[in-house]
């Protein structure tokens, strides 16, 4: 007899065994459907939706009010329907609805005529739109899933859900004892299981059923940026937004030589005049010209040594009290042109202008206003129509003529005692290579966009005196004008106006009082360590709700991921990145972004020789 041998069994070796699989990364800790929601694990609900009355009119991307909610998931299934099949239907509904008609004609039921003929009117035209391939007609399905970390909380979204909707004329239905087939259906796996829900769309329907826009970086009213690099959505960036996205309109932008950063600054303004907001730009290298000459209504200020520009430092405007009466603020005024000088002559002279000096400068000026009997009175600016001292004849009240600084040096050089004072102001008169701001204001101040253009000033102290002049008026003139009005003063290289203790003040004034006057400040740099070197610096950075870090140097890497504190991550692309490629900040929750420009476009914003149209 023979005992039965059994072969001891080959242990198989399962190297697949307890590896995650692609469905342990998505699938929820657990599953329980209710009447009307999901519980999905601990501290996770969800409620499937399907839309089913449609708005009469919809615009592109209409349903992405609702990703304001947070956590929602819009699930859109389209099947085309065979071309054949829906004309066969419409071609039968126009025979219907024309037998209607001919019913109702005989039956002298003459009310209902107009409406018919409108039906048979739309359907024809759908009809011919799709038989000459113009159209094509789909089924559509939409399916929401709203998640929240409550059910209160999952209710609270709801009821906001049903109201968005309703402002859209749309009806949406809970998928009652359907729950898990509504969540398999709203995962993005093409899996349709709700199937009885389905309605149909031409082509334009369908394409504005589709999502657009990544809620974060999304804002109402935002102007077209570029399309973010993790999800390949397109950015729409609003400074203006407010609480609780941003908490004021400022901006700060950081990269080396060549990565992007007046391209940036470029798009951004050209596309924003679109929206009514009003630029100043103030322009170091003449890069901006082509572009604001090609705005309707732009304005280009070329600054040039001893050419007039256009811009009177002693010009008065009526201001806009708290209480809206508009005065004339002469006090405002002297201080302001003693500050100037005083530290025109601080960076010229090496020292700064005595008490007794200040003193002789500020009652000259108010003397000369006093002469030509301007007062606190708004109406005292101008005078009765007749002939003026042109020989014209005007009819109605005519602007008088405002001081100059030649008016201001006479005054000065027949007073006793100011002749050392008014030598010191000798430099700035007309004539003079300094002379520029020695004339009557010109420059149009309703335009869209004014462009400063100071490239032809190469020695440092004119730039300097440039510069805090137009800074000035663009401050006193542009953006504390027009509340109500958006507005954005522009400047480039700003690394530049950190050199001075009274340009970089200036930039951190409007950094800390723009928001109030409806002003954004845009300031674009190279030079990071120029501001994160300076109080007054780091206090604009501090300021601006808005970082964008272009691709930065290796040596100061290190300083801007520390200064802003970004994760790790973010070294490799501030390191990578190519031009116009960027980490936007907005109020911390950082993104990274290509900057995008159209072709039509391109000529103005670039400046690569040959690409550029200047
Ligand atoms: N968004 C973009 N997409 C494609 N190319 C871009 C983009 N931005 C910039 N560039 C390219 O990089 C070049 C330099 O850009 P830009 O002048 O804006 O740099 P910059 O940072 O202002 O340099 P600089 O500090 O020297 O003024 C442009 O002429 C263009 O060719
Ligand atoms: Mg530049």
């Amino acid at each position: 007899m023979f005992k039965a041998f059994k072969k001891p069994q080959k242990t198989e070796i399962d190297i697949e065994k307890n590896v995650p699989r692609l469905h342990d990364l998505f699938s929820p800790d657990g599953l329980e459907e209710r009447f009307d929601m999901l519980a999905l694990g601990a501290s996770k609900y969800c409620r499937v939706y399907v839309l089913t009355v449609y708005p009469r009119e919809i615009s592109v991307a209409w349903l992405d009010r609702i990703f304001s909610l947070g956590s929602v998931d819009l699930s859109v299934h389209v099947d085309p329907i065979p071309d054949r099949k829906i004309v066969y239907k419409l071609t039968e509904k126009v025979a219907s609805a024309q037998a209607q008609r001919v019913v109702d004609m005989k039956a002298g039921n003459i009310l209902r005529l107009p409406y018919l003929e409108n039906v048979i009117g739309d359907l024809e035209s759908v009809r011919s739109a799709i038989q000459t391939n113009r159209e094509r007609m789909f089924y559509v399905t939409v399916v929401i899933a709203l998640h929240a970390f409550s059910e209160e909380e999952l209710e609270r979204k709801s009821n906001i859900l049903d109201d968005i909707l309703a402002r859209n004329s749309a009806y949406l239905r809970v998928l009652v004892m359907r729950q898990v087939d509504g969540l398999k259906s709203a995962l993005p796996v093409g899996n349709l299981v709700i199937q009885d829900y389905n309605r149909n769309l031409t082509t334009g329907g369908v394409a504005a059923m589709m999502p657009v826009s990544n809620p974060d970086l999304s804002h109402p009213g935002g102007v077209f940026i570029g399309y973010s690099m993790f999800t390949g959505a397109p950015v729409f960036y609003n400074s203006f937004i407010g609480p609780p996205h941003l908490p004021n309109q400022h901006m700060a932008c950081f990269g080396f030589s060549g990565s992007g950063k007046s391209t940036a600054l470029k798009i951004l303004v050209a596309r924003s005049t679109l929206v009514g907001i009003k630029s100043v730009i103030i322009d170091p290298e003449g890069e901006y010209r082509s572009m604001v000459e090609k705005l309707a209504g732009g304005e280009v200020v070329k600054i040039a040594p001893g050419r007039p520009t256009g811009i009177n430092p002693l010009d008065l405007e009526t201001e806009e009290e708290k209480d809206g009466r508009e005065v004339i603020n002469i006090t405002d005024k002297v201080s302001e042109i003693r500050a100037l000088f005083s530290a025109v002559v601080q960076n010229s002279a090496g020292r700064g202008l005595d008490p007794r000096e200040a003193a002789m400068l500020e009652e000259s000026l108010r003397e000369e206003y006093d002469f030509r009997g301007i007062k606190s009175n708004p109406d005292s600016l101008y005078e009765p129509g007749g002939k003026s001292e042109d020989g014209k004849h005007y009819i109605s009240p005519v602007r008088k003529k405002m001081p100059t600084l030649s008016d201001l040096y006479k005054r000065l050089i027949a007073k006793p005692g100011c002749s050392d004072l008014a030598v010191l102001l000798k430099p700035f008169l007309a004539g003079s290579s300094l002379g520029m701001f020695d004339c009557q204001t010109s420059v149009n101040l309703n335009a869209p966009v004014v462009c400063f253009d100071l490239s032809d000033i190469r020695d440092e102290f004119t730039r300097f005196y440039a510069t805090f002049v137009v800074l000035g008026w663009a401050w006193q003139k542009f953006a504390q004008k027009e509340r109500h009005v958006r507005k954005r003063i522009v400047v480039d290289e700003a690394w530049m106006f950190m050199k001075y203790n009274e340009s970089a003040e200036f930039l951190e004034i409007v950094a800390r009082r723009g928001r109030k006057h409806n002003t954004s400040l845009l300031v674009a740099s190279q030079h990071i360590e120029e501001f994160l070197g300076r109080e007054k610096g780091r206090a604009v950075i501090s300021n601006c709700a808005t970082i964008m870090l272009l691709r930065q140097s290796p040596t100061v890497i290190d300083d801007v991921v520390e200064a802003f504190h970004l994760a790790s991550g973010a070294r490799r692309y501030l390191e990578d990145f190519v031009p116009g490629e960027c980490l936007l900040s907005l109020a911390g929750a950082t993104t990274a972004v290509r900057i995008s420009f159209t072709q039509y476009e391109q000529p103005f914003v670039t400046t690569t020789p040959g690409e550029s149209a200047v």
